[in-house]
C-alpha cells in the first residue's frame, strides 16, 4: 500500500461523513500527517471510533441542516479557521428504481449528499475571501457523477451536482487561490478483494481514496483546479464492464 508521506503539520481539515467506511480513512490519513482534523458526521455512535485519537476532534450533525453548518462552522472559528475542506457526506445505501421514487426520499438524498456541500463549501470560501487567503475544497465524487448507477437516479443526479458545483467553485474563486477538485471512487471496500470486471483486477482500499484526497489538498497539486480524479483501478476507462458481453466497437 502507500508509502507517500503527505504534511499537514499546522493544518486545519474538516471531514464530512467521518464515520463512514472511506471517512475513517480520510481522518486517520489527515491526522496522521500532522492535521487538526474536525470529524463530523450524523452517526453519533459511529463517530466515537475516534475516541482518544490525537488531534481529532468530533461534531454530530445532520448536515442538511443549515443550522447544522452554522454550528459546524461556530466550531471551525473557535478553532481559529480552515484549510481544507473535504465535503464527503453522502446517503450511499438508497436503491429505488426511478419510476418508484417519491419526492420526500428525492429531496432527503439532495439535501444530505448535495445541499450540505453547497451549505458547508459556501461558508469556508466566504471565510477565505475575508481572510485574503486561500484554501482547498475536496468533494467525494463516485462514477454516477458521468453514468448511471441502475436504481440510484436521486444519488447520481447529487454527484454531477457536485462535480458541477466543485467546477463553479474552481472558476469562481480560483483566482483568490481557492482550488476545488473532486475525486470520484469506485468499488470500494473495506477487505480488498480480486474483481474481474475492474482493469487493475480488485477491488480500491478506503486509504486509496483517501490518499488521492490528500494528494488533490496538498501543495503538490496546486495547479490542480476544477479537475476530477478518479480512483477506480480503470473502471472507468473501459468500455465493457461485462466481460461475457461481446467488446462494443
Ligand atoms: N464506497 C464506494 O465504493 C464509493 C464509490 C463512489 C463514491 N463514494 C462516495 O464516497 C463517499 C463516502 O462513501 P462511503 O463508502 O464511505 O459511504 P458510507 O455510507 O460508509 O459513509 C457515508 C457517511 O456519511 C454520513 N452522512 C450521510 N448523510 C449525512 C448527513 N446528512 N449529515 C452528516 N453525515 C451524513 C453517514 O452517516 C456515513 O457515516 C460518499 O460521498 C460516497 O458517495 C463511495
Amino acid at each position: 500500500m502507500s508509502v507517500v508521506r503527505f504534511d499537514f503539520g499546522g493544518e486545519r481539515v474538516l471531514v464530512t461523513g467521518a464515520a463512514g467506511l472511506i471517512g475513517r480513512a480520510l481522518v486517520t490519513r489527515f491526522a496522521e500527517a500532522g492535521a487538526e482534523v474536525l470529524a463530523v458526521d450524523r452517526d453519533r455512535e459511529g463517530l466515537k471510533v475516534f475516541a482518544g485519537t490525537g488531534r481529532v476532534t468530533t461534531l454530530d450533525a445532520d448536515l442538511a441542516e443549515e443550522e447544522a453548518a452554522d454550528r459546524v462552522f461556530a466550531e471551525v472559528d473557535r478553532r481559529g479557521g480552515l484549510d481544507v475542506l473535504v465535503n464527503n457526506a453522502a446517503l450511499t445505501h438508497y436503491r429505488t428504481p426511478f419510476i418508484d421514487i417519491d419526492a420526500p426520499t428525492w429531496d432527503t438524498i439532495i439535501a444530505a449528499n448535495l445541499r450540505s456541500a453547497y451549505l458547508l463549501s459556501v461558508r469556508a470560501v466566504r471565510r477565505w475571501r475575508d481572510a485574503g487567503r486561500g484554501g482547498a475544497i475536496v468533494t467525494m465524487s463516485s462514477p454516477g457523477g458521468s453514468r448511471a448507477h441502475e436504481d440510484q437516479s436521486a444519488y447520481d443526479v447529487t454527484k454531477s451536482g457536485l462535480e458541477a458545483l466543485s467546477r463553479a467553485i474552481a472558476v469562481e474563486l480560483g483566482g483568490l487561490g481557492i482550488r476545488s477538485n473532486c475525486v470520484a471512487p469506485a468499488s470500494v471496500v473495506g477487505d480488498v478483494r480480486p474483481a474481474t470486471d475492474i482493469p487493475s483486477g480488485r477491488t480500491t482500499a478506503p486509504e486509496e481514496v483517501a490518499d488521492a484526497v490528500l494528494f488533490l489538498a496538498s501543495p503538490a497539486a496546486g495547479q490542480l483546479n476544477g479537475h476530477v480524479l478518479r480512483v477506480d483501478g480503470g473502471l472507468h476507462a473501459r468500455l465493457r464492464t461485462d466481460p461475457s458481453q461481446e467488446q462494443l466497437r
